[in-house]
């Protein structure tokens, strides 16, 4: 089969790889029909993971079921499905409690939790930006999609990451209705903070990126564009809460945070949140921060260690909340808000395109390059 082949730093080519297959008896395969490409696999792609050279990449997939396992006894031959990026079993303890994204068994490294498909760190698994995909523990693991998901699969394919994952934002940030929320960063999954904050009835939702057409999707679902090149982002927030601050943040950049010239801090947005958000008010981090980053600017970054101002975090008595989405929490609510309620995640695609174009895709995400917002890749041709 033809898959996206992570070569080394800034190089992924299309290549025939071996085909993948049912390997257990509770394995679903999956015919890929739509896969995107995430700012996580741009943390691997620039080579500051530990993702293995050879290894296929893509954690965000649909498509349709061509075989499943002899133990499979929900999904069918046919069904398109939504596979959560999270791979997780359904039995072990945390599982049990709905926190799928922390897996005991998946993850076969020791002192590890959680698996996903193509990931640095999350289990031996291949991606899906590729022909067929393997999905283990198939029924716990497969959200089979409604009648009208071959037309509207660009909307579907987001409930594998980033809206669920912008909803978690708004869970753990604890957004009530006619609150103020802060989100800082509005590629794929700060847009989709903003969204869901939205759809929970906020008052007022604050997008904080320097890039003009990202800050412009935000502006399209009715959020307020905050650039950060013009004026210190914190002080634009102050003015626009009478100096209290807003009552919930949303961190959606994670470690490779920089400011308008590209310097990074992974401190940056954390500092920039203690800072806009109200005295007791409640942080989300769902961007993604390493245990260390050898690529990381000074000694303290390399050990994955972030000097973020504990001292104003703790006197403002304020709550952080972060890590992975637990995706299967949410994704059959969200599916129905598509569904049933005209919801349409798929506004943030820039590009449809078939993955031979994927090394092209990965380029310009990479480079954040206008009109780069969220691409979708076809591997067996268009949807
Ligand atoms: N927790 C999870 O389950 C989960 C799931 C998906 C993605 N992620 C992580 O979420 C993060 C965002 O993902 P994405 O796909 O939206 O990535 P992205 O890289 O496309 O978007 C990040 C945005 O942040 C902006 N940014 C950079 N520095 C900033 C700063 N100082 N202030 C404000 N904005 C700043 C960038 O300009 C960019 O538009 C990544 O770290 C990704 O790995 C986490
Ligand atoms: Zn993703
Ligand atoms: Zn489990």
């Amino acid at each position: 089969m033809k898959a996206v082949v992570y070569e080394g730093p800034r190089h992924v080519s299309v290549t025939t790889v071996p085909d993948a297959r049912i390997e257990r008896h509770t394995d679903v395969l999956v015919r890929v029909t739509t896969t995107n490409i995430c700012g996580s696999d741009l943390h691997m792609y620039e080579g500051r993971t530990d993702f293995e050279p050879g290894r296929v990449l893509g954690h965000e997939n649909l498509g349709e079921v061509v075989e499943i396992g002899d133990a499979v006894d929900r999904v069918k031959v046919g069904d398109m499905v939504c596979l959560p990026f999270n791979i997780s079993c359904g039995f072990c303890a945390n599982c049990e409690q709905g926190l799928t994204a922390f897996c005991l068994t998946t993850n076969p490294t020791p002192g590890l939790a959680g698996a996903a498909y193509g990931y640095a760190d999350m289990g031996p698994y291949n991606g899906g930006q590729a022909e067929l995909l393997r999905v283990p523990y198939g029924d716990y693991n497969c959200l089979v999609l409604p009648e009208d998901a071959r037309e509207r699969q660009t909307d579907y394919v987001m409930l594998a990451d980033v809206w669920p994952t912008g909803w978690h934002a708004t869970m753990l940030a604890c957004v009530q209705p006619g609150d103020t929320v802060v989100v800082y960063g509005a590629g794929p999954v700060g847009l989709m903070a903003a969204y869901s904050a939205l759809l929970r009835n906020a008052s007022g939702v604050m997008v904080i990126d320097h890039h003009p057409d990202r800050l412009a999707k935000a502006e399209e679902i009715g959020a307020i564009p905050i650039d950060d090149s013009r004026a210190s982002p914190v002080d634009q927030i102050l003015e626009l809460t009478q100096g209290m601050g807003a009552d919930r943040g949303c961190e959606c950049v994670g470690f490779q945070a920089h400011d308008p010239e590209g310097a990074e801090h992974p401190n940056m947005t954390l500092n920039n949140l203690v800072r806009s958000v109200k005295f007791t008010g409640n942080i989300a981090v769902v961007g993604l921060f390493l245990a260390h980053d050898p690529g990381g600017r000074n000694d303290l970054y390399k050990r994955g260690q972030v000097a973020i101002d504990y001292g104003t975090f703790w006197s403002k008595g304020q709550t952080m909340s972060t890590g992975q989405c637990n995706v299967k929490n949410y994704n059959r609510q969200l599916c129905s808000l598509i569904h049933e309620a005209g919801a349409r995640p798929s506004w943030i695609v820039s590009q449809e395109l078939g993955l031979d174009d994927a090394p092209k895709a990965y380029a310009h995400f990479d480079a954040r390059d206008k009109g780069w917002t969220k691409v979708v890749l076809h591997p067996n041709g268009a949807a």
